[in-house]
C-alpha cells in the first residue's frame, strides 16, 4: 500500500513521544489561520499517549490553535467510565487546560441517530473541507483484536463506506450505541496515524499489515487508505511480533 509507514517502538513510552512530537510538530508548522484538527483515538491505547503529553507539554503549547474531535464515542453520558470524552478529559483535557472551546465532544447522551446528524454538522462547521468532505489534519485510530476501527466493526462494514460524516454503529457484543466518523471521512485525512500494542493486538495487525489478503478485507481497518494523505501504523514490539 503506497503511503503507509510502520513504525515499531521497543516500548509504549517511545510511542507515546514519537506520535506526541507528531501533533507538537504541526502545531507549531501550522501558520495559517485555521486550527489544527485533530480526531483522537478511544478505548485504552492512546492513554499512555495522553499521559506522556500531559507530563511532558504543560505550559510549553499554545493549545488554542488546536480543536480536539473524537473519531468515535460510546452513547453515554459525559461522565460514565465507558466515555470516550472522560478518558482523554481526565488523562489530557483537563491536566493541560485545553479551552473548552478548542474541545468538541460527541454528546454521547443524546439521542444516537440526532447526534450522529449533530456532530456531523459540527465536524463540518468546524472542519477543513476537501470537495466538500471533512480532511482532519491527523486521525488516531485504535484496531480491535476483530479489526474494527473507530466503532466500525465487521458486522457493519458497510457503514465504512457511507457517505455520512458519522453513522451510529452497535457495538457487536454488548450492543452499546456508538457514534463514528465513517471511512469517507477518516480516509480523507491528511495524516491517519493507527495505534497499536500489546500481545493481544498482534494477529490482527499480521493479518492486516502482511497483507495476506483472503483475511484482512473483511476488516473495517483494512479499508483505510489514505487519499493523498499519509497513513502511518506505530506499534510495540509486542504488537508487531508476527510481522514478517
Ligand atoms: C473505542 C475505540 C476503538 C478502540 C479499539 C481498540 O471507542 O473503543 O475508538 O476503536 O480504538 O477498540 O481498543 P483498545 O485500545 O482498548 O484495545
Amino acid at each position: 500500500m503506497k503511503n503507509r509507514k510502520i513504525k515499531i517502538f521497543s516500548n509504549q513510552e517511545k510511542l507515546a513521544k514519537y506520535f506526541s512530537e507528531i501533533l507538537i510538530k504541526k502545531i507549531s508548522k501550522n501558520t495559517s489561520n485555521y486550527n489544527l484538527s485533530i480526531a483522537l483515538a478511544g478505548g485504552s491505547t492512546p492513554k499512555k499517549i495522553f499521559k506522556y503529553m500531559a507530563d511532558n507539554y504543560s505550559g510549553k503549547i499554545n493549545w488554542e490553535k488546536t480543536n480536539f474531535f473524537f473519531g468515535d464515542e460510546r452513547c453515554v453520558p459525559p461522565n460514565d467510565a465507558e466515555s470516550n470524552f472522560k478518558m482523554v478529559d481526565d488523562i489530557l483535557f483537563s491536566p493541560l487546560q485545553i479551552p473548552t472551546n478548542n474541545i468538541f465532544r460527541v454528546k454521547g447522551e443524546n439521542d444516537p441517530a440526532n447526534e450522529a446528524k449533530n456532530y456531523s454538522n459540527v465536524i463540518k462547521k468546524n472542519v477543513r473541507l476537501k470537495k466538500e468532505v471533512p480532511r482532519f489534519d491527523i486521525v488516531m485510530l485504535g484496531i480491535g483484536e476483530d479489526g474494527h476501527t473507530a466503532s466500525i466493526f465487521p458486522n457493519q462494514i458497510e457503514l465504512f463506506h457511507s457517505k455520512n460524516i458519522c453513522e451510529v454503529a452497535t457495538h457487536p457484543e454488548s450492543g452499546q450505541k456508538r457514534i463514528s466518523l465513517t471511512g469517507t471521512v477518516i480516509s480523507n485525512a491528511k495524516l491517519i496515524v493507527f495505534i497499536a500494542t500489546g500481545k493481544n493486538k498482534s494477529k490482527i495487525v499480521s493479518e492486516l499489515l502482511n497483507e495476506n489478503k483472503d483475511k484482512s478485507n473483511n476488516y473495517p481497518a483494512s479499508l483505510v487508505s489514505s487519499k493523498k494523505g499519509k497513513l502511518v501504523w506505530l506499534l510495540d514490539t509486542e504488537s508487531a511480533s508476527l510481522l514478517y
